[in-house]
């Protein structure tokens, strides 16, 4: 069976990311949330006490970035998502980026029968080449009613009109920048989360994965035997 690679894209608070998971593990992928790479960056600037406009310093930051910097817990915290927004912008520090992504799908493990990455621009720059992009999306208030229900569970105290200003700020920082912007490529699969349970958008988004790649399931349970 061929290599996988399975480009996952979509706004802020989609479900991308809880998609990307459970196509990692039902088709035996090595994923990567990317934009974890993003807030990797931010969170070295925080605690480096760097300006965020600070270009050269959001360079020194990206340059310095290993695998390791991706398992900080401070890293979901809504203050470095947001954060991380204002330097993707900088085509310098998506280059540095750009790097470690391709990186990570040529060397992944033998042992996996593929990769799937999920971001803003995987379909579109990261991985163009890959055949099974799917986009993410939903309602912009759905989305804050979901970011809402996390941060109480967290413990967080917010409000349903802050945490919605949030999400759509960051959508146009996303959507409006001149490098890479947020979009959808031409042939990705559009799954509209606002109406649907997960178990539904995991269906679909199997469906549409095995018409790429016929064998990948049979190939994941051998794999994993
Ligand atoms: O998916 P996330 O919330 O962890 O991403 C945080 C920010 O990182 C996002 O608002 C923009 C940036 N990002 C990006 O520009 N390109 C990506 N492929 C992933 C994230």
């Amino acid at each position: 069976m061929s290599f996988m690679m399975i480009a996952i894209d979509g706004p802020a608070g989609a479900g991308k990311g809880t998609l990307a998971r459970h196509l990692a593990h039902i088709y035996h992928l090595n994923h990567l949330d990317t934009g974890l790479l993003y807030r990797a960056v931010a969170l070295k600037m925080v605690e480096g006490s760097e300006d965020f406009a600070d270009k050269e310093a959001a360079i020194r930051a990206a340059s310095s970035i290993r695998a390791v910097d991706l398992k900080s817990s401070s890293l979901r915290d809504e203050a470095i998502g947001n954060l991380a927004s204002e330097i993707a912008p900088f085509p310098e520090v998506r280059a540095l980026l750009l790097n470690f992504q391709r990186d990570f799908a040529k060397h992944t493990s033998s042992r996996k029968q593929g990769v799937i990455l999920d971001g803003r621009d995987i379909g579109v720059v990261v991985l163009p080449e890959a055949p099974c992009k799917i986009y993410v999306t939903a309602s912009s208030e759905v989305r804050a009613k979901r970011r809402l229900k996390e941060l109480h569970q967290k413990g967080i105290d917010s409000i349903y009109e802050a945490t919605l200003a949030d999400i759509k700020a960051r959508d146009a920082r996303d959507r409006r920048r001149k490098v890479s912007p947020l979009r959808p490529a031409k042939d990705a699969l559009i799954l509209d989360t606002s109406e649907l349970g997960i178990d539904d958008v995991i269906e679909k988004a199997c469906h549409f994965v095995d018409s790429k790649y016929p064998e990948a399931r049979k190939g994941a349970l051998h794999s994993s035997e």
